[in-house]
């Protein structure tokens, strides 16, 4: 078990990278069998912290699809409030379209409603969630997470896309905060 330290504080391992793998690969499978009737699915990865998830999950997909980038924005600046606002570089339209959203990790769940009701208003024809981590501890919300690639608890993680204050995002193992 590797200890690294960020900023001021130390991480431990939690999840290998090729225990991640092996449970993308499962995801995938499940997808490409839900998906397959489904006419040019548009994967939406939410950026920063789903681009290593995007690229690792994507590799295994086969039915056909299309990928946008989006980047959340909050008049509130950088926090993690919840307080999602707009949804920037979304510039195809998803009317009519099947779409599958793709997060790092849904904790409280406010980002995803947000998200997933600046969506709506554009009426696609489905919305599905599919994160990479998923905190059912700390979920708040009433949406389902249809698509969680894993399930952790409620303590602090980076690695794998995740950062702490914007550091650990190229780790390819999952690390949790060790006191
Ligand atoms: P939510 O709106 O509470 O679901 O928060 C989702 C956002 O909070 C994620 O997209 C992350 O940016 C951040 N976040 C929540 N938990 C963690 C964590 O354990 N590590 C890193 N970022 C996190
Ligand atoms: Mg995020």
């Amino acid at each position: 078990m590797e200890r690294i330290r960020l900023h001021d504080k130390y991480f431990k391992t939690l999840i290998p990278a090729d225990e991640i793998q092996k449970h993308i690969a499962l995801l995938a499978e499940k997808l490409n069998n839900d998906l397959k009737n489904e006419e040019k699915v548009l994967f939406i990865s939410v950026l920063n912290g789903s681009f290593m998830f995007t690229s690792d999950l994507l590799k295994h997909i086969k039915v056909d699809c299309e990928l946008a980038f989006v980047k959340l924005t909050s008049y509130h600046g950088a926090k993690s409030s919840g307080k999602v606002d707009n949804v920037m570089g979304l510039n195809t339209s998803i009317k009519g379209r099947s779409i599958v959203i793709l997060e790092d990790i849904v904790d409280t769940g406010l980002t995803i409603q947000t998200l997933n009701e600046l969506l709506l208003m554009q009426q696609p024809k489905s919305v599905k969630i599919c994160t990479f981590l998923f905190k059912p501890d700390c979920y708040k919300g009433s949406l389902p997470v249809d698509y969680a690639c894993m399930t952790i608890g409620a303590d602090f993680v980076v690695g794998y896309g995740l950062d702490y204050d914007q550091l650990g995002r190229q780790l390819p193992d999952l690390y949790v905060l060790d006191e």
